[in-house]
């Protein structure tokens, strides 16, 4: 049996998750006039005309006069309690001469529509309009996320991808919330399943809510085409267009990065930052969103080997970025003085002005970033010592290059505390640094033989476990 105090640390720990909820905009329903081509729905003298070879699925709210109905050879009418039509015996005087009215064009739109979807953080959220803000590869359901459609609504929805399943925590549908794969799985077998969801791509249910606290990644990065299929990007007219991960378009603004360790829970922060700016006048125009995303790794900037997740915050003000500028240092000033009473060991950010952090500051954790930093390149100084004397590599040869470069720039750099930047910051996630020195790379390129050699003196120091050590 569990004791209370351990009782309640489950459920803080529950209530810690971080899985968002995702809710289908679009409905289907009768009372709604913009699924009408008149833009008004029928009143007691018109007719209701549904196309006949087009299926549809069509909630019913309340009672509606009309004069006649037309119905389509497949669909449905899912009437709420106390529902229907009725036809008058006279002219209805509110209601004008009468007019055929046609439902629209009823085909099922992309699941992976990320402008279809609204985010919010609790099912109260959801019902009171306090959205958020996401990239376009988490506005459509992630991994962990419960997937809502209103309850008093029907819809129309084509999940075809080139996936075969889009996993998902739960789907409400109608009111009714399924959480077990099997009940969804006869859901969607039903006739009013089957007119609500199709195209090729399963959507299953049952995947865990994300149970780390400092966010999961999303999971939509091999929908990326997908999504970005649907979205059209307007030209963004600043000096530097930043493109944050899993976003379809650049935009002006700025992207606050984030470096944490245990003790980080992404949605506290997110809250405090909602509280701390956001509820400010100042601030009102600004679109936020904060994820942790996974950021691919490439070894001389070229070769990926592996990515490292980070906590992404992305600010939109909707202009040319420069309030969006503020709102980052801001943001970077309060971690500087609190960071590491909220796990964040570094931050970083950039902005669309063309200015950029070079250092975010005193935080606690920067000097243990250091400190593993500077073991890190030891060791690899080390094992390349070792591997040359063994022929297994052969060095480089860089006349031209200042050898101080790499090494200033990890110190610099090694803010995280997270041996992946640690690590990877001074020689390799800098392409520019290299690239702009001519020769070296072919250099690198020649002598090292990556394929072969080199990734075996790689490998020790991205080993999974090396996260371990920062923890
Ligand atoms: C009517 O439908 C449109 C599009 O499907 C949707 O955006 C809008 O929110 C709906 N209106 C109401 C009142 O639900």
């Amino acid at each position: 049996m569990l004791k209370t105090p351990d009782l309640l640390l489950f459920f803080c720990l529950v209530g810690a998750t971080n899985a968002l909820y995702k809710q289908w905009i679009p409905d289907t329903n009768y009372a709604n006039g913009t699924n009408w081509d008149k833009g008004d729905v029928p009143c007691g003298n018109d007719i209701a005309l549904f196309p006949g070879q087009k299926k549809v699925s069509v909630f019913v709210e309340s009672m509606h006069a009309v004069r006649e109905m037309r119905l389509p050879i497949d669909g449905e009418f899912i009437l709420n309690p106390g529902a229907g039509f009725y036809v008058l015996s006279g002219q209805d005087p509110g209601c004008g001469a009468g007019v055929t009215a046609q439902f629209k064009d009823s085909e099922p739109l992309q699941w992976f529509n990320p402008t279809l979807w609204q985010a919010a953080a609790t099912l109260d959220d959801l019902q009171h309009g306090n959205l958020l803000f996401s990239v376009h590869e988490e506005s459509v359901p992630c991994q962990h996320d419960d997937v809502v459609f209103k309850a008093l609504s029907s819809f129309r929805v084509d999940t075809g991808s080139s996936q075969a399943n889009i996993p998902v925590k739960s789907v409400s549908v109608l009111g009714k919330m399924f959480e077990r794969k099997s009940d969804f799985y006869k859901y969607l077998r039903s006739k009013s399943g089957q007119l609500q969801f199709q195209g090729s791509s399963a959507v299953t249910i049952g995947n865990p809510g994300c149970q780390d606290p400092s966010g999961c990644d999303c999971g939509n990065s091999a929908n990326h085409q997908q999504i970005c299929g649907t979205v059209t990007c307007n030209p963004a007219s600043c000096k530097k267009p930043l493109l944050p991960i899993g976003h379809c378009c650049e935009m002006c603004g700025a992207i606050v990065t984030v470096y944490y360790a245990t003790g980080f829970n992404l949605h506290n922060y997110r809250e405090r930052i909602r509280h701390l700016f956001l509820t400010s006048s100042q601030y009102n125009s600004i679109q936020l969103g904060m994820s942790k995303v996974l950021k691919s790794q490439k070894l001389m900037g070229i070769i990926p080997f592996g990515t490292s997740p980070e906590i992404q915050v992305v600010i939109l003000d909707g202009q040319s970025g420069a309030l969006a500028e503020t709102l980052a240092r801001d943001i970077v000033r309060d971690a500087g003085s609190h960071g590491s009473k909220l796990g964040i060991t570094g931050m970083e950010f950039q902005a669309s002005s063309g200015s950029s952090s070079e250092q975010s500051g005193s935080i606690a954790g920067t000097v243990v970033g250091a400190v593993f930093s500077a073991l890190l390149v030891i060791t690899l100084i080390i094992v390349l010592v070792f591997l040359v004397r063994k022929g297994v590599v052969r060095m480089p040869s860089m006349p031209s290059v200042p050898s101080t470069l790499p090494w200033q720039r990890n110190t610099d750099a090694g803010l995280d505390g997270t041996i992946d930047h640690g690590f990877d910051n001074p020689m390799f996630d800098k392409p520019d640094t290299l690239s702009d020195i001519p020769g070296l790379y072919e250099a690198n390129r020649n002598s090292i033989a990556l394929t072969e050699s080199g990734v075996y003196f790689i490998n020790p120091s991205y080993d999974e476990n090396s996260a371990d050590i920062t923890v």
